[in-house]
């Protein structure tokens, strides 16, 4: 048995396909590389298929028989907010279409059913640690294609059995080797780094939040953490048993601030700068923080690092030149 992997050339999928082939199982990654790099998969055979193309289904099919694929692990998408804001009909074209070309090749194919990557931007704001059943309600056409994706899989599992666990990523971060390390600038750490090393300030977006230190506070996951809890899921959705259709926060399920993790950061870059605070950013809730207890209860999932792992092996990862 197979396993496809989506989106697998980029940065969290890098991470899973390598605990894939860790324990050994076999695997085939479907990428464009619009994104992503080849060379973090080695030499694991890639197939580029852009899945929001007219043809994606049949191709992805056939990927799917050529390679006897069991489960999909799907983490193709568009992921940056403001520009799915920009362009909201391109985002849906993308991911809602990427995601339907594959559920339909899967089901053409007889595959066993999808992992597919959710994100914490299907819920609004709220102050507690916000935990599966709580309310959904993204800001931005971002948060909206992945609980749209959600649906989706939900619906087809429980129209025909197919099987489909939904994994909402809180904020991931780090690297388990230098060479998977995150490329874009889009969220905090990286964006702390490059602004360190260009030797500018660290910007921090408001500092007048209801928070202990005025800043944001948001629930960290080591990215090897992450691509652990699919493994979990993976097992979960093979294994046969249970609802068909379930849903997982992948998080740590304790906050750290914004100030914190700046000044941490600029200490392990060992800069002299201070951060410079900026006015707060349009739709950043104060407070992000998953409540993780489904999927350390259901799945015996725990992430194993904590923040200064996070930091550091981000840090070590710019430094190797790979960003
Ligand atoms: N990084 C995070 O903090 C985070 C948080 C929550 C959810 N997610 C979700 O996790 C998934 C992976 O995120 P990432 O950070 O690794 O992003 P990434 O951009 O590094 O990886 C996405 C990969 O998908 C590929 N891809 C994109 N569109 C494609 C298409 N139409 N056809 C084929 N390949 C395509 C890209 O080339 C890239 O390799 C995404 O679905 C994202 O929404 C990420």
């Amino acid at each position: 048995m197979t396993v496809l992997v989506t989106g697998g050339a980029g940065y969290i999928g890098g991470h899973v396909v390598a605990a894939l082939r860790a324990r050994g199982d076999e695997v085939v990654v479907v990428d464009d590389l619009s994104a992503g790099r080849a060379a973090r998969i080695g030499d694991v055979p890639l197939e580029r298929i852009d899945l929001a193309s007219a043809g994606a289904r049949s191709e992805l099919a056939d990927v799917m028989r050529t390679h006897r694929v069991g489960p999909v692990i799907h983490l193709a998408a568009r992921k940056k907010v403001e520009e799915s804001v920009e362009r909201p009909l391109w985002y849906f074209d993308e991911n809602l279409g990427g995601l339907t070309a594959l559920l339909h090749a899967a089901q053409d194919a007889g595959a066993d059913g999808v992992v597919f990557s959710s994100t914490a931007a299907v819920y609004g704001p709220a102050d507690e640690p916000v935990g599966e059943d709580g309310p959904t309600a993204p800001v931005n056409p971002y948060g909206e294609t992945k609980l749209v994706g959600e649906w989706m899989l939900r619906d087809l599992a429980r129209a025909s059995g197919f099987r489909g666990v939904a994994l909402r990523y809180f904020n991931v971060a780090g690297a388990a080797t230098p060479e998977l390390g995150d490329t874009a600038d889009s969220n905090l750490v990286p964006m702390v780094y490059s602004r360190l090393e260009a030797g500018e300030r660290p910007l921090i977006f408001g500092d007048d939040y209801a928070t202990a230190d005025g800043t944001c506070i948001r629930d960290y996951v080591h990215v090897a953490d992450v691509a652990d809890a699919h493994l979990a899921a993976l097992d979960a959705l093979t294994g046969g048993e249970g609802d068909p259709y379930r849903v997982y926060n992948i998080g740590t399920g304790t906050g750290s601030s914004v100030r914190e993790m700046v000044e941490r950061m600029i200490e392990i870059a060992g800069s002299e700068l201070e951060p410079q605070i900026a006015p707060r950013r349009a739709g950043d809730p104060a407070v992000v923080v998953a409540d993780t207890s489904r999927i350390r209860r259901e799945l015996g999932w725990t992430p194993r690092y904590d923040l200064d792992d996070m930091l550091r092996s981000a840090w070590d990862a710019r430094r190797a030149g790979v960003n």
